[in-house]
C-alpha cells in the first residue's frame, strides 16, 4: 500500500504540486497555395512547377506569454514551407499590427520554414530566390501571408494557462551528412568530441493545458525535408509535414486529417548539410557511390542524386517522418522537465555585407557582399548541371557568359570571397531588382532556460555546434543555469548557407552558397553573443539598419491561369464537360489497392484563396442503410493524390484541365462501398472571342460555378 501511495504522488506530483509556467496559444491554418503552374521553392528547377496536391501545406503558430505579466509574449510560427522570407514578414506584421498594435512585432515574432522543397516559390522578395519562378508570384505570397497571420490570431484567441515541457533524446535512423568531405575539413580535435558527423539530438517542448490535456507539440530536428525529389510535382510538406500529420491524426481523433485543437510543429534546425536519403548519393545510372569529392557521376551531377531509406520517394517520406514523429512522441511521453516561466525576446537587424569581426587574437576581420561559387546548385539533394561540387576553378566559358548576360565582381568582392571562386556576384547585382540580402534579421527567443537562437539561413552541421556552443557558454556564465541553447533555421530572411571556416575552404555546395564569405559564422557568433548579453540584462538592441521593403519592386512573367474550357468539338458540341468523368473507377478494389478517376477540371489555380481549407478531392463512403455519404479522406491525406494536368490547349484560346483523383487504399481500410469526388473552380472564358491577343489580356478571374463531380464504385 505504501508502495503506491508513493508512485501516486510521483506521478501526478507535477501536476498538482505546481501552477502552469506559461500562458499559451496553439494555431493551425492551411497555407496550401498555388496547386498549378507554379515553380516550387528549394531545387531551383525551373521546370518544377505544381501539377497537384500530395498533402497539404500548414502554418503551425504557438503563442508563450507569462503568467504574472499576459502581454509579454513571444510567437513562434513553423510553416511548411522552404523558408521564411523578409516579404512575408513585412505583410504579416502589418496584418497583426492592424488587430494587436505593437503586441506582435518583429522583435517577439518569430516565423521558420520546416524547408520542404515541395511549397510554392516565388514569394521571396531578393530576386535571386525568384529567378526560377518567373519572378513575384502574387497568389503564393498573399495566401502565405494570409495563412500566416490566421495560424497566429487562431493561437492569440486560445491562450490559456498550460504547461510547458522540455525534453531532449537521440535519433540515430532520421539523417546522414551529404558532404562529408567538407566535415572532415574540421579539425580532428574538433570532431573527436562528437560520435556523430550530423547532430542526432531531437528536442521536444510539451505543451499540456490547465487540467493536463494536450495541447501542443514541437520538436527541433535537423533534416532536409527533400525526401520528395525534384522529380516531384506535387505540393507536398515532406517528411516533416508527415510527422506533424502522424502526431495530430493521433491527438485529434474523430477529426479530419488530424485538423484539431492539438497541433504539433516539426522546425529544423542546423540542417545545412543533413540529408534524410539515408542511403547517401548514388548515381541513377549504375547505382553505384558518387564521387565522394566531386558528387558527380562521370562527371555529371545531374545524375549523383541522394537515395533511400525507401522504394520511392513517397515510402522515404513516411519512413523519415515516421521515424521523427515516434521519437517525438516518446519524448513528449516522458517530459517531465518543466521550464522556468521567462519569457525572453531580443532581436536586431545587421548589415551581414559589412560586419566588423574582432578576432580573439586582436584585429578585424569583415564579412563580403554575396556572391556564390561555382559549386552553386550542385547538392546530392537534386543538383543541375554542370555545376559540380568542390569546385575551386573556375570556369571561363561560364565567366563569359555571365559577364556577357549579367556582372563582373569586382575585385574587392573577388579578394574578399577567396578561397571561392565567384561565379555569380549577387550582391552586386541589381536589376530587375536587388539579387541578395544585405540586412537580415537576428533574433533570440527564450522560454525559461530554453533558448531559441533564430537564425536566417541555414547553418552546416558544425557550424551549428560552434554556435550553440559559444551561446550556452556565455548564457551559464551569465547565470542562467542549465541554458539549452537551440538553433532554429531559415526563418524571417534568407540569407542562404553558413559553413564553419574549414569547411568553407573546400568549397562543397555549402560553402559555395556561404554568401556573405569565409568569416561568416564568426560574424554570428559575435552578433548573437551580443544579443544574449542583452536577453539577459532585459534590454532591446538598437532596432538597426531598417529591412528593404522590395514588395513595389517586384515583377513577375508568370501569366495568370487561362480560361477552362470544356472537352468538346468546336464544331459538333459533343464531348466532356468541366466537372464530368472520363476515366472512371474499377468495380472493386482489394486493400492495398489504388483507386483512381479522372475528371475533365478547372484550374487549381483559379480560387487559391476559396480552396484555402478546403479540399480538391474527397473519399466517401457510403453510410448503410440509407443513400448518404460520409467523407473519409481528403486532400491533406498521405493517401490520396490530387493531380493536375493540363490536356490540352483549346482551340477557343483557354485550355482543357484534367484532374486526377488517386487513393492509395490502405491495408486496414473497413470494407464497404466508397466514391471518389472532385471539387475545383472553373474560370469563364468569354464565349465567342477566341482572338490570339486573348491570352495576353488578363482575364477577370470568374468563379462561376464550383462543379462537384461523384462516381459510386464498391470495395469487398
Ligand atoms: C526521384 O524519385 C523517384 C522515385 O520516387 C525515382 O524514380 C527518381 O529517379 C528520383 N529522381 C531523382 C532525380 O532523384
Ligand atoms: C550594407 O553594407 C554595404 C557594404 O559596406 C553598404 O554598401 C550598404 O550600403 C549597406 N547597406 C545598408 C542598407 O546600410
Amino acid at each position: 500500500m505504501k508502495a503506491i501511495s508513493c508512485v501516486f504522488v510521483l506521478i501526478l506530483g507535477v501536476a498538482l504540486g505546481q501552477d502552469p509556467n506559461f500562458i499559451v496559444g496553439v494555431g493551425i491554418e492551411d497555407v496550401t497555395g498555388p496547386a498549378a503552374d507554379v515553380n516550387m521553392m528549394g531545387y531551383a528547377h525551373p521546370g518544377q512547377t505544381s501539377r497537384g496536391i500530395h498533402t497539404r501545406l500548414y502554418s503551425r503558430a504557438f503563442i508563450f506569454c507569462e503568467v504574472d505579466n499576459p502581454d509579454k509574449c513571444e510567437v513562434f510560427v513553423v510553416v511548411d514551407f522552404a523558408m521564411g522570407a523578409t516579404a512575408i514578414n513585412i505583410g504579416v506584421f502589418e496584418r497583426l499590427k492592424t488587430l494587436y498594435g505593437s503586441m506582435y512585432t518583429e522583435k517577439n515574432v518569430a516565423i521558420c520554414g520546416t524547408h520542404t522543397h515541395s511549397g510554392p516559390a516565388g514569394y521571396l522578395q531578393y530576386f535571386v530566390f525568384d529567378a526560377t519562378s518567373q519572378g513575384f508570384v502574387h497568389d503564393a505570397y498573399d495566401n502565405l501571408v494570409e495563412g500566416i497571420f490566421q495560424s497566429i490570431r487562431i493561437a492569440h484567441e486560445n491562450r490559456a494557462p498550460s504547461f510547458v515541457y522540455h525534453n531532449t533524446g537521440e535519433l540515430l535512423d532520421a539523417n546522414i551528412n551529404r558532404s562529408p568531405s567538407a566535415y572532415e575539413a574540421n579539425p580532428a580535435n574538433e570532431r573527436a568530441r562528437y560520435t556523430h558527423d550530423v547532430d542526432k539530438v531531437m528536442t521536444v517542448l510539451k505543451i499540456l493545458g490547465e487540467d493536463m490535456s494536450d495541447r501542443g507539440l514541437i520538436s527541433f530536428f535537423p533534416v532536409h525535408p527533400v525526401s520528395m525529389n525534384n522529380t516531384n510535382r506535387l505540393l507536398s510538406s515532406d517528411n516533416k509535414g508527415y510527422a506533424s500529420y502522424m502526431i495530430e491524426m493521433e491527438k485529434n481523433p474523430g477529426t479530419f486529417h488530424g485538423q484539431g485543437d492539438f497541433v504539433a510543429a516539426f522546425a529544423n534546425t542546423n540542417q545545412g548539410d543533413v540529408s534524410p536519403n539515408l542511403e547517401g548519393a548514388k548515381c541513377l545510372d549504375t547505382g553505384e557511390d558518387c564521387d565522394r569529392i566531386t558528387s558527380t557521376c562521370n562527371g555529371r551531377t545531374a545524375l549523383c542524386v541522394g537515395v533511400g531509406p525507401g522504394k520511392d520517394m513517397f515510402e522515404s517520406t513516411k519512413i523519415i517522418g515516421e521515424r521523427q514523429a515516434n521519437k517525438a512522441m516518446e519524448l513528449y511521453d516522458s517530459a517531465t522537465h518543466l521550464l522556468d516561466g521567462t519569457v525572453g525576446f531580443v532581436h536586431q537587424h545587421v548589415n551581414m555585407t559589412d560586419f566588423d569581426v574582432k578576432l580573439d587574437g586582436g584585429g578585424t576581420v569583415k564579412t563580403c557582399k554575396g556572391a556564390f561559387g561555382y559549386s552553386l546548385r550542385s547538392a546530392t539533394d537534386g543538383g543541375v548541371f554542370p555545376f559540380t561540387q568542390s569546385e575551386t576553378e573556375t570556369m571561363p566559358y561560364l565567366e563569359v557568359l555571365r559577364d556577357a548576360l549579367l556582372s563582373t565582381p569586382s575585385a574587392e568582392l573577388v579578394a574578399c570571397q577567396a578561397p571561392k571562386p565567384v561565379l555569380l556576384p549577387i550582391g552586386e547585382m541589381h536589376t530587375p531588382w536587388e539579387w541578395a540580402p544585405a540586412i537580415i534579421d537576428t533574433q533570440m527567443l527564450r522560454l525559461g532556460e530554453f533558448v531559441m537562437i533564430v537564425v536566417p539561413a541555414e547553418f552546416s552541421t558544425m557550424a551549428g555546434r560552434r554556435l550553440r556552443e559559444t551561446i550556452t557558454d556565455y548564457l551559464e556564465n551569465d547565470g542562467l543555469s542549465g541554458a539549452e541553447a537551440e538553433i532554429v533555421g531559415l526563418s524571417n530572411t534568407y540569407s542562404d548557407y553558413v559553413v564553419t571556416e574549414e569547411e568553407y575552404q573546400t568549397q562543397r555546395y555549402e560553402a559555395a552558397s556561404t554568401i556573405f564569405g569565409p568569416n561568416t559564422l564568426r560574424a554570428y557568433q559575435q552578433q548573437y553573443t551580443y544579443l544574449s548579453e542583452k536577453l539577459m540584462d532585459g534590454s532591446q538592441p538598437t532596432q538597426g539598419p531598417p529591412i528593404p521593403n522590395l514588395l513595389a519592386e517586384m515583377g513577375t512573367t508568370l501569366a495568370d491561369p487561362e480560361g477552362d474550357e470544356d472537352d468538346v468539338n468546336i464544331v459538333t458540341g459533343l464531348g466532356p464537360k468541366i466537372g464530368e468523368l472520363i476515366m472512371d473507377t474499377d468495380d472493386k478494389y482489394r486493400q492495398g489497392g489504388v483507386a483512381m478517376a479522372t475528371f475533365i477540371a478547372g484550374n487549381p489555380r483559379n480560387d487559391v484563396f476559396r480552396m484555402r481549407d478546403d479540399t480538391f478531392l474527397k473519399v466517401q463512403r457510403r453510410v448503410v442503410p440509407g443513400s448518404n455519404w460520409n467523407d473519409v479522406y481528403t486532400d491533406a491525406d498521405f493517401c490520396t493524390r490530387f493531380l493536375w494536368d493540363r490536356a490540352s490547349t483549346s482551340r477557343r484560346g483557354g485550355s482543357v484541365s484534367h484532374a486526377t483523383v488517386v487513393w492509395d487504399i490502405p491495408l486496414d481500410q473497413t470494407l464497404g462501398t466508397y466514391r471518389l469526388a472532385h471539387k475545383g473552380y472553373r474560370k469563364d472564358s468569354v464565349k465567342g472571342i477566341y482572338s490570339v491577343t486573348k491570352k495576353a489580356i488578363p482575364l477577370p478571374l470568374k468563379c462561376v460555378a464550383s462543379y462537384t463531380e461523384d462516381r459510386t464504385s464498391s470495395s469487398s
